[in-house]
């Protein structure tokens, strides 16, 4: 008799783990309030005292509020002037919108590679991607762990190159005890449906720099200046008070969540740690706080006598654990080679990129759980822990 249930066995569990979204009586609160204001938009007093809350929290000068967290880097880039000719690098392993706010406005991305044991950009590859057309770098800090902030700060300061950051998944996380958007010239977050603080759909962006902020805002404005002259090109990208009143009220929770997840997070790298065939990511005491929009976990595949890893994790999930493969690397998609992406960069971009890190998380070796799995009791993670090993003890089922 089979013992996996994606063989007929019984699964390890049944009972769901925690959901997202969470709304709460003080998210109704808010919005309550909202329907008497006379101003639903953009400028009104919801969105200006979470900028306020906000910005304080990250431990930034300036925060604007956004449509989402793909504009907010498309709205970076145009506020620093970079656009068609120029550069910037990225990593491959992330969501396509990294790169498709890149190529609208205009900016060939470059694909440096990642290091295995953070999931993050690795400086010394990004390095090599420095060429007289490189404008910017920008990490993605996937799963909400940031990337090296001290190596990336470094390199740029050497190239005279704008460090931006890709922190659609890292709401809240800090480096060396400070929020993460102090390390670049401005930092974007995703408060998308399925992000850590989020209001269905939205974006922040974060920036100590006094002249980019009186920029962005005035193209968040249609481009109208204080005067009321149109003196940039802009659009209407930001976000109404309906969405600025929940991010307000769900940012109260936010704190506590990331307290619990990264509690929940280093009580499975101390379990996984004992099984030979995952590794957890590397610990670095830098990373003061993460977010852990993700939890990462590498898997060996040469470790599985000769399953793979995609077969592995479809046995994983049918005994009810949520662990998932990830991303492919964006290069892979069809889109990256479109007519309409050379239309817009003017050139095409390098498909075939040496980044062999990215191949092996994407293809082989990557995982991965959602963060509202991570906001469940210690017998939740029990659970995914003895999943996984139950899946690796009946390994010959899977053959
Ligand atoms: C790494 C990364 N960058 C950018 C985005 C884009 O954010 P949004 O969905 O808010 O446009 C996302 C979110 O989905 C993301 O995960």
């Amino acid at each position: 008799m089979a013992h996996l249930a994606i063989k007929g066995g019984t699964p390890y569990r049944t009972k769901p783990f925690p959901d997202w979204t969470m709304i709460t009586p003080a998210d109704e609160q808010g919005l309550s309030k909202v329907y008497d204001q006379d101003d639903w938009g953009i400028d009104g007093p919801k969105n200006k005292e979470f900028q306020e809350k906000f910005a304080a929290y990250s431990h930034a000068n300036h925060c604007l509020t956004v449509a989402n967290g793909t504009v907010s880097i498309e709205l970076i880039l145009r506020g620093l002037g970079i656009g068609r000719g120029d550069e910037v690098i990225v990593p491959p392993y992330t969501f396509i919108a990294t790169i498709s706010s890149l190529i609208y406005a205009g900016v060939t991305p470059v694909f440096a590679d990642i290091d295995k044991d953070t999931f993050q950009m690795s400086a010394r590859s990004a390095a090599k991607c420095i060429t007289p057309r490189t404008k910017a770098i920008m990490p993605v800090y996937v799963g909400g762990r940031p990337a090296d902030l001290d190596a990336f700060s470094a390199l740029c300061k050497e190239h005279n190159l704008y460090l931006i950051g890709d922190a659609a998944q890292a709401v809240g996380s800090t480096f060396n005890g400070k929020g993460i958007s102090t390390y670049a010239v401005a930092t974007s977050i995703s408060c998308q449906n399925s992000k850590n603080l989020t209001c269905g759909e939205g974006g922040i962006i974060l920036t100590d720099d006094d002249e980019l902020y009186e920029r962005i805002f005035t193209m968040l404005h249609g481009g109208m200046d204080a005067d009321g002259n149109y003196t940039t090109l802009g659009l209407y990208n930001g976000m109404s008070e309906l969405q600025a009143s929940i991010l307000l009220t769900q940012l109260e929770n936010l704190p506590a969540q990331i307290e619990k997840r990264m509690k929940n997070a280093a009580y499975l790298d101390e379990q996984f740690a004992k099984f030979p065939f995952v590794y957890a990511m590397k610990q670095d005491e830098r990373i003061t706080h993460n977010s852990y929009h993700l939890y990462l976990l590498g898997i060996h595949e040469d470790k599985l006598q000769g399953v793979s890893r995609n077969d592995f994790l479809a046995a994983v999930q049918a005994e009810g654990i949520p662990l998932y493969a990830g991303y492919v690397p964006v290069y892979s998609f069809d889109c990256l080679a479109s007519d309409y992406t050379k239309k817009c960069i003017g050139g095409e971009i390098n498909l075939k990129p040496e980044t062999p890190n990215a191949e092996t998380l994407g293809y082989h070796e990557g995982s991965w759980l959602y963060h509202s799995v991570l906001l469940g009791e210690q017998k939740d993670m029990d659970d995914i822990v003895g999943a996984v090993k139950k899946v690796y003890e009946h390994l010959d089922e899977l053959k």
